[in-house]
């Protein structure tokens, strides 16, 4: 076995030798995959390559390390640990095999109990992050996309040093793989624009952790209206409208958001006419990036695939957004949609 032989060799070899600085792999087609996300005595369904300098002056390559079919031995992974290899990498064209895997692991973690928050949340900061990388390569998303990237590992990084982060992270994943989806779209998005307006870093990173949690208070819908397949009766649409409020009180504990990141996930739904909810607030009483967050939540659920209806064409999904009208003007701010579709590269 090709994987065996190798890490014979590199065993013998010292792995310390093999080792080269993090982050080069971007742009490759391997994407790393930290070793805290596998499951020892689980069947690996993926091969995974160890990144290395091949000492003979041709630049990094990736050496088969564990191969698809293996059942994982942890007796593998510390030699790895020992001299600080944090990361194995996985082929692209496997990423959604990875994302199941990791989706299983949360999954096997929840049934074993809360001594496992901490392997949870790991894990989970994991998956988040691939599922951002997946994300990345979304033509509906345009080509500014990957401007975001280097601000939302940011984000994640924050995360991971506060764990009621990625706790709020597991709430939304665990009631809707949708809802989870949906979120981390519209992060991706909010940033990207944010940088294409060439607001700051930090406010980019501000917009984009509030729209990880935009949805946040969802979770707290109860699951027979959450999950209601027809129409909502009136008194349903109410206790749905909650759900901005319902988020605000959900996040006032955690760190990672300040009372500005705060008061754009209140005010995710105001329209720019003054129609929306739950304040009914007038453009100019808005947060100024609110109009941008209303925005790119709406074109992701439009462009978006739902079991009850197809995804929209992006230029379809822009004309529905433009020709929405509340009773006093247009919902959406025009101007900030005109921006937007420079952002799509679609004028
Ligand atoms: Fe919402």
């Amino acid at each position: 076995m090709l994987a065996r032989q190798t890490r014979d060799h590199l065993f013998s070899l010292g792995l310390k030798s093999f080792q080269c600085p993090p982050g080069k792999a971007w742009g490759t087609p391997h994407i790393p995959l930290n070793l805290r996300g596998l499951m020892a005595g689980e069947r690996l369904t993926f091969s995974l390559y160890l990144k290395a300098s091949d000492n003979q002056g041709e630049g990094v390559k990736y050496f088969p390390y564990l191969e698809a079919g293996e059942v994982l031995d942890s007796k593998w992974l510390e030699p790895l640990s020992k001299v600080e290899i944090r990361s194995l990498y996985f082929h692209q064209a496997d990423l959604e095999r990875v994302l199941a895997y990791l989706n299983n692991y949360l999954q096997l973690l929840e049934v074993e109990g809360p001594a496992q928050i901490q392997k949870k949340l790991n894990v989970l900061a994991e998956h988040l992050n691939l599922t951002l990388r997946r994300v990345f390569a979304a033509p509906r998303l345009g080509p500014h996309i990957q401007l975001a990237q280097k601000q939302v590992d940011r984000i994640i990084e924050e995360f991971q040093r506060d764990k009621l982060s990625l706790k709020l992270v597991w709430e939304i994943l665990s009631r809707n793989y949708s809802l989870y989806s949906h979120s981390v779209n519209v992060c991706l998005l909010a940033v990207a624009m944010m940088l294409f307006l060439k607001k700051s870093k930090g406010d980019s990173r501000l917009l984009g952790s509030a729209a990880l949690f935009h949805d946040l208070g969802m979770t707290r819908i109860p699951e027979d209206i959450f999950y209601k397949s027809g129409n909502l009766t009136p008194e349903e649409w109410e206790e749905t409208k909650r759900h901005p409020l319902i988020g605000m009180q959900m996040l006032k504990r955690c760190s990672t958001l300040p009372a500005e990141g705060i008061q754009l996930v209140r005010e995710h739904h105001e329209n720019a006419d003054g129609s929306g909810y739950p304040e009914g607030l007038l453009l100019h009483r808005q947060h100024p990036w609110t109009r941008i967050l209303r925005l790119v939540d709406a074109y992701d659920a439009l462009t978006t695939h739902r079991s009850y209806r197809q995804a929209q064409s992006p230029f379809a999904a822009l004309k529905c957004l433009q020709e929405q009208e509340g009773p006093r003007g247009p919902v959406y701010d025009p101007r900030t949609i005109k921006d937007f579709i420079r952002f799509l590269a679609l004028c």
